[in-house]
């Protein structure tokens, strides 16, 4: 797929997300934050939900967790235009409360079609809601920050990367020192991270079965 067809894409699945009824988060919102970032990223970063900054903004990030983010991304050479940022939830839950078990499951196919369409190397989770939708288990962040995992998304393999929440490291010296040094690594898995060339080519089927003999951890399709 070249670079315009991916954008057309996505652009189409954030119109289609931003009318989404799926779930009550759609009672409280004021807009979707679907996500931003380039369309060819070759690293995507997955948060929980939107809060209320990104909720009156439309973008992920732009609060307080957002500027540490972008000033970790600083400390590796990179900057917000080149990797894409988004998260599990695409609405903001009220009182930035939790997401609950069926808002995840009504809104997971939107993220799991964004990595489908960008075909990232490497995912960075941040936090415990993205590291077990993506790994598939329920390992919490503590017990696997920093390190990288193979895992199949929607067909295609990705090198799963779980960091701790940049929200939870801004209150915790401790958790930031952590995040700061699981952040360095990022540009060692870029240089690594395996491409399979057949998986990479293959169009998943039509009807989201992926091209045979991956073992599928998540199959992200709707
Ligand atoms: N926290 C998240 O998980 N996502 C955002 O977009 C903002 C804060």
């Amino acid at each position: 797929m070249d670079p315009a067809d991916r954008l057309a894409r996505l652009d189409a699945l954030a119109t289609e997300a931003s009318g989404c009824t799926r779930c009550r988060l759609a009672e409280t919102r004021t807009q979707v934050v679907f996500g931003v970032g380039s369309p060819n990223a070759d690293l995507v970063f997955v948060g929980e939900a939107p809060g209320f900054h990104e909720d009156k903004q439309g973008f992920p990030f732009v609060g307080q967790a957002g500027k540490l983010l972008d000033r970790l991304l600083e400390g590796i050479g990179l900057t917000r235009a080149d990797v894409y940022i988004a998260n599990v939830i695409k609405c903001r839950p009220p009182g930035n409360r939790d997401p609950v078990p069926d808002e995840i499951e009504r809104c997971e196919p939107y993220l799991f079609r964004q990595i489908e369409l960008i075909r990232p190397r490497v995912v960075a989770t941040l936090g415990n809601f993205a590291t077990k939708l993506l790994s598939g288990k329920q390992l919490g962040i503590t017990r696997v920050h920093g390190q990288e995992q193979d895992v199949t998304v929607g067909g295609r393999p990705v090198l799963l990367y779980p960091l701790y929440h940049p929200a939870a490291a801004l209150y915790t010296p401790s958790m930031l020192t952590v995040l700061e040094e699981d952040f360095r690594r990022i540009p060692e898995l870029l240089a690594r991270a395996p491409v399979d060339p057949a998986a990479a080519d293959a169009e998943p089927a039509r009807d989201g079965t992926p091209p045979e003999s991956e073992p599928v951890v998540q199959l992200g399709l709707f």
